[in-house]
């Protein structure tokens, strides 16, 4: 390790591989009590700030002569131990940062909550138990599991993951249906959760089947004591026809039962939205506009995925068949985000609550969805994934974030992020933005060189002993594909400069 850029990538790359243990051995082993596997996981989940927190000023791992902690590994059965004791050392030689109070409660559709961070409608909230312990956590709300008057049968297996280089599930299939316990099991659980935090957000989400049933549904969820409404015009794998998407996917399908589910309550009223569509806006227009007060979104997006080559069944697998199912987890994040700007530069929807979703693991993702304009935000993939205990890292990395950053209060970054995008046609295109290069940091492996000639402009040549590149400006249009490509780091945004200007111009670049 020869600066602090390859420490860094080295601590991502450690935290990177921890196997995220439950109860985990390493912890259990340290002799000093240090929560080691909640330092690694706040570090995995883009919360440095915090694992560094929850280090003492004296790191013990010093003077431990047992490093208990890296024999009871569990990963050294795969390949070989975490290096904990790395990564300890490279989070003490980081800065701390003083948490200031910050305010995380927010206001979503007149409903105040104690923090914007809920779980989305699926298996993640769907009894009594789960979401108590949810909440227990430090959930604000649940969009509790979709209820309906029939009770769908499922198969089995019915989820699929899509595994790339060693990321496991950079995105996720399923083919669930709703709820699979009975209307009146469903309505216990929310009168109970309600009973037993007051303070936290029940949006039950419902899926009729005909105009009396949104109205029905609706009103039982009311008198169960929920908070809002979300109604499913988006699941995009029911197996009868004219459910789900198929709503969402229609206007006046929308509108109908919109306002269907307007006789049936009081209380705010989502609709939740499907990606399986080019323009969201005119079916969230048509929600609003028939008497829903926000919009949740984004649903899961048809997908297929993981054929297997032996058998040519794709994932997951019934008995050699599948259907179209519906894709989530990070995969999908720039997809949901591009849908919630499109409805918040629409004039007729700019106001509009949105809680957003579709891809959030971490306090960074939520926060993107929020600069965007979402004052709520609910998850589930990540969930699935990983657990309940992702909110630890959400809060504490959102208030390091937040008081880092001199904001008082999570309201403060809503939409700040919108300003930011505009039209192509406005974009600035008299101007070039070269790439800097820093020759220290350079492994000479050659991947920008590869990148730039046979995905780029051939503007990069290798020096022939260093093997670091050289840049020809003449070339170069600032692609910035060098940048992306290259693994530690060494080649970041430079100097921007008017169009075709000299190679003077970018000395700085360090070329
Ligand atoms: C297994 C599973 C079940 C789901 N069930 C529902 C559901 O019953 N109702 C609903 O509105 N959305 C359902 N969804 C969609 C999620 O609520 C969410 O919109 C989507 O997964 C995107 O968020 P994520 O990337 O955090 O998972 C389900 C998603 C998954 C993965």
């Amino acid at each position: 390790m020869n600066n602090l850029a390859y420490k860094d990538i080295m601590l991502t790359e450690e935290a990177g591989g921890c196997l995220l243990c439950h109860e985990a051995p390493c912890t259990k082993a340290c002799p000093y009590g240090l929560p080691v596997d909640s330092i690694i996981r706040s570090l995995r989940f883009e919360n440095k700030l915090g694992a560094v927190n929850k280090l003492p000023e004296e790191l013990p791992c010093r003077s431990c002569e047992s490093k208990q902690c890296k024999k009871d590994c569990l990963k050294a059965r795969i390949n070989r131990p975490v290096h904990i004791d790395e990564i300890m050392e490279g989070l003490a030689a980081c800065e701390r940062v003083k948490e200031e109070k910050v305010d995380l409660s927010i206001e979503f559709c007149n409903v105040q909550c104690e923090n914007p961070f809920f779980l989305s409608s699926s298996v993640v909230g769907s009894n009594y138990e789960m979401v108590a312990k949810a909440f227990d956590m430090g959930w604000g709300g649940v969009a509790f599991k979709t209820i309906g008057t029939f009770v769908p049968k499922e198969v089995s297996p019915r989820f699929d993951a899509l595994r790339k280089e060693t990321v496991p599930f950079v995105g996720f299939k399923n083919i669930e249906q709703i709820s699979d316990h009975s209307l009146e099991e469903n309505l216990s659980y929310l009168k109970q959760l309600k009973k037993d935090y007051p303070s936290k957000i029940i949006i039950a989400s419902i899926m009729g089947q005909t105009e009396e049933e949104w109205t029905y549904l609706a009103r039982i969820m009311t008198e169960a004591g929920s908070d809002i409404i979300e109604c499913n015009f988006s699941c995009p794998h029911m197996a009868a026809d004219g459910l789900g998407s198929d709503v969402g996917q229609n206007t006046e399908l929308v509108a109908a039962f919109t306002k269907a589910v307007r006789r049936g309550t009081h209380l705010p009223i989502l609709a939740k939205m499907t990606p399986n569509i080019g323009n969201m806006e005119i079916p969230a227009i048509a929600a609003i506009e028939a008497g829903a007060d926000g919009i949740a979104a984004i649903n899961t997006i048809k997908s297929i995925m993981n054929v297997n080559l032996d058998t040519f069944s794709s994932g997951p697998d019934v008995e050699g068949k599948t259907s179209v199912g519906g894709y989530s987890g990070k995969a999908v994040k720039p997809i949901a985000l591009r849908f919630i700007h499109s409805m918040k530069s629409c004039s007729k929807l700019s106001k509009v609550p949105i809680s957003g979703m579709g891809g959030i693991e971490t306090w960074r993702d939520a926060a993107e969805f929020m600069a965007l304009g979402c004052a709520n935000i609910q998850v589930t993939t990540s969930v699935m994934q990983y657990g309940y205990r992702v909110i630890e890292d959400m809060i504490e990395g959102m208030k390091l974030y937040l008081s880092s950053h001199g904001y008082k209060s999570i309201s403060e970054i809503v939409g700040n992020a919108l300003e930011h995008i505009i039209s192509a046609d406005n974009l600035n295109r008299d101007s070039i933005c070269y790439p800097k290069f820093d020759k220290a940091k350079c492994l000479g492996c050659g991947r920008c060189y590869l990148s730039c000639y046979d995905g780029g402009h051939q503007a990069l040549t290798q020096d022939v002993k260093s093997k670091k590149p050289i840049m020809e400006p003449r070339k170069c249009v600032g692609c910035h594909l060098c940048v992306m490509v290259c693994p530690v780091q060494a080649i970041v945004p430079g100097t921007r400069v008017r169009n075709k200007m000299p190679l003077c111009d970018i000395s700085e670049g360090g070329n």
